[in-house]
């Protein structure tokens, strides 16, 4: 089998992705082919991932843990390291249980599946992100959508899901592609008159939204209404991991049913080292949220981006702004065209975003400086 001329067509839709080496630490600023440029792609929101406080502990981890865990969570894999970061994160997320996998994909993908059973229903907005999509499908539940931030319409597919089997509604608190949040009031209002069970993807908002950082669940003081409340560790929390956090009853199902729980070397101490020092300072300071928020506001403003219509326009102003082209070839154009002038801004296209929605995705930090921030709305001004 050749995959020369698929490749050739993704390259003739402007579809075609590939790799962009780092050379050194993802900053404010990156090395890419030699050449330093202004960062605008990564997910490191407070600016954790080159904290000193965070690489010490990441460093201190390895020397008491060692390199790995050594096995599965099951099987040997369980350090006290894992059960001090679940009951950091249970205590943060105001939970009572929690449970940490290698990844928020791994959480996704093993968590859907073991709590939507055969003649269960799943029902996702429509721009979920894949690893809430691919958990769906993994699981032996039918899978409906309903549309993207849209209580009535996702009251209208529930009330047409016959009385059997436990109805779950997916959705994330601030969307990765997007930045917008989902009308959560409202979503566990149409929950609990259709006796569904929420589950809430909080990647994007842990450690940049809420009472210490604590994301739109808490901050909306939600939290004893969603069933599931899911987070990374890998976002603003700049290590890497996903956690899981609800009912002891929930966390003990996972423990049993979660097959990438179970059958995944368990999440490595440098990452659970570094996310519980970063857990720590995103708590405790709030200099950094203060200061991604301050700088996205003055992106957004500077692009004339309003906030959506939804109820909460303080949770749309944080560091993921989209700048929606529509046509993937001009959205790699522009890309390009911003890299030519010293900006690392990557091209986000089908299938990650809807056919027709292609965009640059900017992703503000704290790391970034008000004179960065300027530059790119200069360059872009003269593009
Ligand atoms: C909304 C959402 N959920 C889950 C994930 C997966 O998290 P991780 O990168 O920790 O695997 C991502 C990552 O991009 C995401 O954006």
């Amino acid at each position: 089998m050749t995959f020369g001329p698929s490749l050739e067509k993704l390259r003739e839709q402007g579809l075609l992705r590939v790799l962009r080496v780092l050379h050194g630490r993802s900053g404010a600023r990156v090395t890419i082919d030699g050449r330093t440029l202004l960062n605008f792609a990564s997910n490191n929101y407070l600016g954790l991932a080159g904290h000193p406080a965070v690489r010490e502990a990441a460093r201190r981890a390895v020397d008491e843990w060692g390199a790995g865990a050594t096995g599965s969570r099951l099987l040997g894999g369980t350090l006290a390291l894992h059960e001090r970061l679940e009951s950091v994160l249970a205590d943060w997320k105001r939970r009572p249980a929690c449970a940490v996998f290698p990844s928020g994909w791994h959480a996704n993908t093993g968590v859907i599946p073991a709590i939507a059973e055969a003649g269960d229903f799943v029902v996702l907005d429509r721009l979920a992100h894949a690893s809430l999509v691919d958990g769906a499908r993994l699981s032996k539940a039918k899978l409906l959508v309903f549309s993207h931030n849209d209580p009535e319409d996702l009251e209208r597919v529930l009330r047409r899901l016959p009385a059997s089997g436990k109805r779950w509604v997916l959705t994330e608190s601030v969307f990765s592609m997007d930045g917008d949040a989902a009308p959560l009031v409202e979503l566990v209002g149409v929950a609990e008159r259709h006796g569904a069970r929420l589950y809430v993807d909080e990647a994007h908002a842990t450690g940049v939204f809420g009472p210490e950082g604590r994301g739109v669940v808490c901050g909306l003081g939600l939290e004893g209404k969603i069933d599931v409340s899911m987070g990374t560790l890998s976002k603003a929390l700049g290590a890497l991991g996903g956690y899981v956090a609800g009912s002891e009853d929930l966390v003990r199902w996972i423990h049993n049913k979660a097959r990438s729980f179970i059958y995944s070397t368990a999440l490595d101490p440098a990452a659970a080292g570094s996310a519980l020092a970063a857990v720590e300072i995103a708590r405790s300071d709030d200099s950094f949220r203060r200061r991604v928020l301050s700088l996205s506001a003055r992106l957004r403003d500077g692009l004339g981006l309003k906030a959506s219509a939804g109820p909460y326009p303080e949770y749309e102003r944080g560091p993921i702004v989209p700048w929606v082209v529509g046509d993937a070839g001009r959205a790699v154009k522009l890309s390009q065209k911003l890299w030519d002038e010293g900006f690392y801004a990557p091209a986000v296209r089908p299938p990650t975003v809807p056919a027709g929605t292609a965009r640059l995705r900017f992703s503000v930090t704290a790391d970034h400086s008000e004179a960065d921030i300027d530059g790119l709305l200069e360059t872009l001004r003269k593009l």
